[in-house]
């Protein structure tokens, strides 16, 4: 029992059952960096309180550099039975500059130091988040900008709709990611607030300094409760929320980037690079990187899942069961970023097929809504102009060709409104071309588009 360092009271060891079951330190190391850059802060800070010599707090900070050394030379032996990374590495100041590593816990609690630590971390993931989502945006700007005259068959309810162009498409996805990114910077201001100085939960009666804390580490705001500070929580799941999304969004293109590959549907040739074969079908090229993202997307819902019900029935303040918050943060912060690597790669290297998109643009009727449209404007009531229009639609599928295909005499059959100008609403690229609604399939919305991001991306 004397060997912890909370040993004191305690008469017998911890139980080796419970001290494998209770170990944070086999994925919390992570924190480490973290961790000693706030105990720095937190050393420095007690020197400017008065509280350390400048000395002393010269001592601490350089055995803490040391620490991180050993951590990252490797040499450091990390022990289990010292808990979490916290113990470890103020264990081993302790060692390293004897009993005056012991004052570094003044006023301090482990409790305000893994939030301290963890938000650190967080803020540090998120920003990775941003750059990859950047990243992400980026490609699909590009692309959008080459696909501009590309025109595909849009879907609502998955059946063929109306034409619009790729860029138009992509774009939607651009928009998605961007709001991801605005997310995250939204999140950050509630991430980057400093715990230290909440000591265990009723504050203290140390003269401690939190403001200068978070000054010293760059962060913006500090606890206004001390018992919100070390129980609050939130910052995680909304981050585990927001790599949720991220992973949804990513799951649609997906799953359309696996249609599209179907022979069936042939819009896309997949890169080798990320595509797999068959043991058996030699044939067959595989879009398991697609599948894999797609699958990953409920490991990180399930993330969430799991965080939410964690804390749904913690009474304030610290429980151990937050310990529980970690492992979740780390899985989707490995996925979310590796996902939108991959993707960004992926779209860069993917093949469109124009030709097939047209094909069934054309057998898809796609321009039967402008036949509508050209009635309506010719006075016919919509819902008189609609049933015209499927009329002709139903022959045409008869005879198994386009609007388009059809000659004058035979469409003015079906009303004494169709004249020769029919043909000009019937071709497919001028119902795009005269889509000029604001945020529509039209040129000028979808250049604006790839102006308004490219902008917005150069402002980061
Ligand atoms: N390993 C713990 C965690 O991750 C650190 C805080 C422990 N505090 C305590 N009083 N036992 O939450």
């Amino acid at each position: 029992a004397k060997k912890k360092m909370w040993g004191g009271r305690f008469a017998e060891g911890t139980a080796a059952s419970m001290e494998a079951y209770s170990e944070s330190v086999s994925f919390d190391w992570q924190l480490y960096a973290e961790d000693i850059r706030g105990s720095q802060a937190h050393a420095r800070v007690l020197a400017k309180q008065g509280f350390l010599t400048d000395e002393e707090a010269a001592a601490i900070c350089d055995g803490l550099d040391a620490v991180r050394a050993e951590i990252e030379s490797g040499e450091f032996r990390w022990k289990t039975e010292l808990e979490d990374v916290h113990m470890n590495v103020e264990s081993r100041l302790t060692e390293i500059i004897g009993p005056l590593g012991g004052k570094l816990h003044t006023a301090r609690s482990r409790n305000d130091q893994v939030a301290l630590d963890f938000r650190l971390h967080v803020a540090a993931r998120l920003a990775v988040w941003q750059e990859s989502l950047a990243a992400l945006v980026e490609v699909l700007v590009a692309r959008a900008d080459e696909h501009r005259e590309t025109m595909l068959p849009g879907c609502t309810h998955f059946q063929p709709a109306q034409p619009v162009t790729l860029a138009h498409h992509l774009l939607a996805y651009a928009q998605m990611f961007k709001r991801d990114f605005e997310r995250v910077t939204d999140g950050l201001k509630r991430v980057r607030v400093m715990p230290l100085g909440a000591a265990a939960l009723a504050g203290t009666t140390h003269p401690v300094n939190p403001q200068a804390v978070a000054d010293d580490l760059g962060v913006e705001a500090i606890f206004a409760n001390s018992m919100d500070a070390v129980s609050d929580r939130d910052f995680v799941l909304e981050a585990v929320f927001v790599g949720s999304l991220v992973m949804a969004h990513l799951s649609r293109i997906c799953e359309e980037i696996i249609i599209w590959a179907n022979p069936n549907f042939g819009y896309v040739k997949l890169p080798d690079q990320y595509s797999t074969g068959s043991s058996i079908m030699p044939q067959k090229k595989n879009p398991d990187a697609c599948e894999l993202m797609r699958g990953k997307t409920g490991r990180v819902v399930g993330s969430l899942m799991g965080l939410l019900v964690l804390i749904k029935g913690l009474p304030m303040t610290y429980n151990r069961d937050m310990q529980e918050d970690k492992e979740p943060f780390f899985d989707a912060d490995k996925t979310v970023v590796a996902s939108l690597g991959i993707m960004a790669d992926m779209l860069r290297q993917i093949v469109y097929v124009p030709e097939k998109m047209l094909e069934t643009v054309k057998r898809g009727f796609l321009n039967a809504t402008e036949l509508a449209d050209y009635l309506a404007a010719k006075g016919v009531p919509f819902r008189e102009a609609h049933h015209i229009t499927g009329a002709v639609v139903a022959h045409a599928e008869q005879k198994g060709v386009g609007l388009e295909d059809l000659d004058i005499a035979e469409l003015a059959q079906f009303s004494d409104r169709i004249g020769e100008d029919v043909f000009d609403v019937l071709d497919y690229a001028a119902s795009i071309r005269r889509r000029t609604s604001p945020g529509g399939t039209g040129p000028d919305s979808v250049a604006g588009q790839v102006e308004a991001l490219t902008k917005w991306l150069a402002g980061l």
